[in-house]
């Protein structure tokens, strides 16, 4: 994993005189099976959320109402993502380190994950967080 695997993703728009439809597809728009859907709304801009890392799950995050920011962090690089569409997804592997700040009021963030819920997988401690991805950049040097 590194931080250039973080991309965003651009879901076609079935648009009509009626408005708009984004149909997403689990192992087609979005590159695994879908087992778990959650949103976050409500939170304003001083709010920062998020701030873990996952050992197993990826996710694609799409603000479906108003525009919020993703910062990833792979442990050497950093990256700011824009999500300020209903058709645009950002895609995150597993082991990013990310924070979702600046909501705006009308903000609601579709989160899709490839897994279901199980708290023992986040990484919560920054510290940890660099530690494990130093094993990981090693690993993959070796
Ligand atoms: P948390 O991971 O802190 O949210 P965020 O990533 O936005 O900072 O989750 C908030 C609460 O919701 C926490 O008590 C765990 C719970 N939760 C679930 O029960 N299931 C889930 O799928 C998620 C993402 C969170």
């Amino acid at each position: 994993m590194n931080i250039e695997d973080c991309r965003l993703l651009e879901f076609p728009q079935r648009g009509d005189e009626r408005g708009h439809l984004v149909a997403i597809e689990g192992c087609g728009d979005i590159p695994f099976e879908i087992k778990r859907v959650f949103y976050i709304y409500g939170s304003d801009r001083n709010v920062v959320r998020g701030r873990h890392a996952n050992n197993n799950s990826e996710f694609v995050l799409i603000n479906v109402s108003g525009t919020s920011k993703v910062k990833v962090d792979d442990g050497r690089k950093t990256k700011i993502f824009d999500l300020d569409r209903p058709h645009i997804g950002i895609y995150l592997p597993r082991l990013v380190w990310k924070d979702m700040y600046d909501f705006s009021e009308d903000s609601v963030l579709l989160c899709l994950s490839s897994e279901h819920y199980d708290a023992g997988e986040y990484i919560r401690d920054y510290d940890s967080y660099l530690e494990i991805m130093k094993k990981h950049w090693e690993e993959e040097n070796a």
